[in-house]
């Protein structure tokens, strides 16, 4: 399979859709817990979840019944009207996390929120450099671009990056010391790169980068969009390395597919915020809120952080097996190394009715599954790639 199943030009005729994103040929009809049913009659066991929203699977019982409950009782609601659900989800999420990152900015992307954590940096340090890692990335708005390691060349779009940056090799503790200065705000690092290959930075480098801006007064941002809310098998990786950022950004599995986004930030970040400083419509709605609530009391009421830990292992344990050559990431961040091409396997797989990612680095398939897959579905997969020749 080739991931564009036509041009941009070709399709551009028969759609209304902006023809900007390659897709996969399966079209969704409805899904149900793992499962994906497909218009043409297919029932697909899904490894991609959604590129790792669907962290509860589709159509979970409790995020339903939140969903139901708030939107009856009031949909929306401005910033400027205080709610309870806004305040408890709040404490929900600073609790989940810990690490003294008790306060709580709503957003509603991913790519917002690194764009608030970074703006925070530059405004409360007077500074304007900012480290990124090499392959990380951050989305597509201005900021967030511009420290997405390769946005440049490939799509940024706007005439210039809005700030200095400067990307320091992921896998390198020694060379941090250099990389950060007394002219950095701040420094932006996915704790697992998702897009970059379901790749650990590891606990030396995050180490190394946290005791670096504690040198020089630069403030660290973890970017958990991908590899937070529970995905490594820890309410966020920050947690499973034992390091703590000064901000954390969340997006993707923390609505479950209802847009919301969070920006944790510590008590001393917290203490020199000032009205205006950070500004929104639609973050933090009543409907975002309830939702996020009821993401992580169903992440820590049906165990599945524990079912994150012990499913994963098992997949490093099944799946080194056909063209998979070795295992990478954490919890349900995973890379399969593959000895051909990963579009080939993704491709394969497909056909077996498994879908599964990929990332830029061509020899990485990528699952980002849903925290309730069981040892059967792996058993599934394991099975399909030993039908994939190496
Ligand atoms: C690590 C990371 N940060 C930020 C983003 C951007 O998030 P959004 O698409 O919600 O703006 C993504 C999206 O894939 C991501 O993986």
């Amino acid at each position: 399979m080739n991931a564009i199943t036509a041009t941009a030009t070709t399709q551009a005729l028969k759609s209304h859709l902006a023809q900007v994103f390659a897709q996969y040929p399966v079209e969704v009809a409805h899904g149900d817990g793992v499962w994906l049913h497909s218009r043409d009659g297919r029932k697909i066991l899904d490894f991609y979840g959604g590129h790792a929203v669907a962290g509860l699977g589709y159509g979970h019982p409790r995020w339903l019944a939140a969903l139901e409950r708030q939107s009856r009782q009031m949909t929306f609601q401005t910033n400027a009207l205080p709610m309870v659900v806004r305040e408890r989800a709040a404490a929900r999420l600073s609790k989940f996390v810990g690490l003294g990152l008790d306060t709580v900015f709503w957003i509603n992307s991913g790519a917002e929120a690194n764009e608030n954590a970074l703006k925070l940096a530059f405004k409360l340090t007077g500074r304007d450099k900012v480290v990124a890692l090499e392959q990380g990335f951050h989305g597509r708005t201005a900021a967030a671009g511009a420290v997405t390691w390769g946005a440049l060349e490939k799509w940024y779009g706007f005439p210039r990056r809005p700030f200095d940056v400067s990307f320091t090799p992921r896998d390198n503790p020694s060379l941090v010391e250099k990389a950060v200065d007394r002219d950095t705000a701040a420094v932006i690092v996915e704790p697992v790169q998702g897009v970059g290959g379901a790749y650990e930075v590891g606990k030396p480098m995050l180490q190394a980068l946290r005791q670096r801006c504690d040198e020089t007064g630069a403030m660290l941002i973890f970017d958990e969009v991908q590899c937070g809310v529970g995905r490594t098998g820890a309410p966020f990786a920050a947690n499973l390395y034992g390091v703590a950022p000064d901000m954390i950004t969340a997006a993707k599995a923390l609505g479950n597919g209802f847009p919301v986004a969070a920006l944790l930030m510590s008590r001393r970040i917290a203490g020199q915020l000032k009205y205006d400083d950070m500004g929104t419509t639609f973050g933090g709605g009543p409907m975002a809120c309830a939702i996020a609530e009821a993401v992580i009391d169903t992440i820590e009421s049906e165990s599945l952080l524990a079912n994150v830990r012990q499913v994963s292992a098992y997949i490093r344990s099944s799946c080194i097996i056909g063209p998979v050559t070795a295992v990478q990431g954490a919890g349900f961040l995973l890379g399969l190394k593959t000895s051909r091409p990963a579009k080939e396997v993704q491709a394969a797989l497909l056909a077996k009715n498994i879908l599964a990612g990929t990332s830029a680095d061509p020899h990485i398939l990528r699952l980002l599954p849903a925290y309730i897959l069981n040892e059967g579905h792996v058993d599934q997969l394991s099975d399909a790639l030993a039908q994939i020749s190496a």
